[in-house]
């Protein structure tokens, strides 16, 4: 399933970026050009956004937030590396606004969920555990929690729960009013995409090299199915060999867990040695050429890259990978964040708020008659 999925959305991800890679350069020096003369402030900074935004209205939320994932992540400890990728995916769709949470709807307006867009499709996990977040923090403080607030709490706990690096958590985000599954396949990263491809998408989000190689890093946990590195395995760009960037002993190892046309359901830890372990040996392990994605030994083994020396600083000290990765996650943290009067406080994560009065009244009255009426 999910491998018949990826052969049929490789093309379409490759044409995107061949289109995407004309207009990002001039559409970044526009932008800069804008900031820089006529705001005079800097991208990534975000004044609206404060980590102690909800100290007079639910202080208690962060530890409610770590109290229910220590406590899923007792029995699951990967699902600390879900909720990590979920925040992720929802910063590179339409900004921070929990708009990967929303599902399929028609009513009170039409919802394309993101949920089954290609990169979604059958790997996100962690919806569950955020709506057990949200009924708790709803029990404490009903109505003040954002969804999007919530998922990059639980992100941050996740990093600590793992044994990675605390951060304060910017907060004060609110819930989009849409999704949108199209832009999801256009803005996430795929598993195969080239040091330019990444560089590229990481770009468009405001986000920089230094940012694209400390939050790989995140792929020091977690798993991925077998079908994102099926090709690496056996047929490399239609080569009939595997991929000549991968160790030569850990491809066998790999084989055995990812056999050729194997279950769709077979999953690989992105770190063979610590694999719940929120540590550096992700970038050691591209140095062994030990990298489990394409995308990700693509930082070490793309020639002259500028992304080799960035991760062998991070693979040499991991205080420098941890002081870069608080800093990336929060810079991503920001990306296209809804404040003040925009967006709303979700009641329900997965989905929009009915707005009672003129919900009600479009369904209790007929369309020409409401229409007519609201002229
Ligand atoms: C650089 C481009 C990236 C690509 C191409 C990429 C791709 C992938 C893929 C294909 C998977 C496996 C999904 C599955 O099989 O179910 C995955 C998992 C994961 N990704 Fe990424 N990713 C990227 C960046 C990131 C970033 C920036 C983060 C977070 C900061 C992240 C965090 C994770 C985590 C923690 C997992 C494991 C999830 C789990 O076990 O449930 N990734 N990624
Ligand atoms: C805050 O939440 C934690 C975890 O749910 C709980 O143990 C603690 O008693 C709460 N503290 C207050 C002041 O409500
Ligand atoms: C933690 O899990 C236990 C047992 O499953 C449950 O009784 C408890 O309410 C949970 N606590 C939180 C904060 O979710
Ligand atoms: C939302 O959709 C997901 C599948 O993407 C499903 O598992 C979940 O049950 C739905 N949630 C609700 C509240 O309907
Ligand atoms: C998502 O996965 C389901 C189950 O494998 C499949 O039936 C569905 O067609 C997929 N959705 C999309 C949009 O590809
Ligand atoms: C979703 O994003 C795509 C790509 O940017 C855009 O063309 C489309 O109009 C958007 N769809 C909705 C429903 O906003
Ligand atoms: C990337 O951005 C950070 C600030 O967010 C900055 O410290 C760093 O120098 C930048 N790196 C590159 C390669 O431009
Ligand atoms: C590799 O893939 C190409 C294109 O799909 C195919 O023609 C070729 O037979 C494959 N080679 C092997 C050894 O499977």
């Amino acid at each position: 399933m999910v491998s018949h999925n990826i052969n049929n959305t490789k093309t379409q991800f490759l044409e995107h970026q061949k289109q995407k890679m004309g207009l990002i350069p001039v559409t970044v020096v526009a932008l800069w050009y804008v900031i820089v003369v006529f705001v005079g402030f800097p991208l990534a900074s975000n004044a609206e956004l404060d980590s102690s935004f909800y100290k007079n209205t639910c202080p208690n939320v962060s530890s409610i937030v770590r109290e229910v994932v220590r406590n899923v992540s007792k029995k699951d400890p990967r699902m600390l590396a879900s909720l990590i990728r979920l925040h992720f995916h929802d910063c590179f769709v339409l900004g921070c606004d929990a708009s990967v949470l929303l599902n399929n709807t028609d009513t009170p307006t039409k919802i394309e969920s993101e949920q089954q867009a290609f990169p979604n499709n059958n790997s996100l996990r962690g919806l569950d555990v955020v709506n057990q977040i949200k009924t708790a923090v709803e029990n404490a403080c009903p109505g003040i929690v954002s969804c999007a607030d919530i998922l990059t709490l639980a992100a941050e706990v996740s990093s600590v729960l793992a044994g990675g690096p605390d951060w304060k958590v910017p907060l004060g985000r609110r819930d989009g009013l849409t999704a949108n599954r199209t832009l999801a396949n256009q803005n996430l990263p795929a598993p195969f995409f080239t040091l330019a491809q990444l560089k590229s998408a990481f770009t468009a989000q405001g986000l920089n090299t230094t940012d694209l190689v400390a939050l790989s890093g995140a792929h020091t946990i977690g798993r991925a199915h077998c079908s994102f590195i099926n090709t690496r395995l056996f047929n490399f760009s239609n080569s009939g060999k595997p991929d000549p960037t991968l160790d030569t002993t850990y491809l066998q190892t790999l084989r055995k867990t990812c056999p050729n046309n194997g279950p769709a359901t077979n999953i690989a830890n992105f770190d063979p040695t610590t694999p719940d372990t929120f540590d550096k040996n992700y970038y050691s392990n591209l140095q062994g050429k030990k990298g489990l994605l394409q995308s990700d030994q693509e930082l070490f083994s793309t020639s002259d890259a500028d992304t080799i020396s960035i991760v062998n600083t991070f693979a040499s000290n991991q205080d420098a990978f941890y002081e870069s990765f608080k800093a990336s996650m929060i810079k991503m943290g920001n990306i296209g964040v809804l404040t003040g009067k925009n967006g709303e406080i979700r009641k329900q994560c997965n989905f929009i708020n009915k707005k009672s009065v003129e919900f009600d009244l479009a369904s209790a009255v007929p369309k020409e008659v409401w229409l007519a009426h609201s002229k």
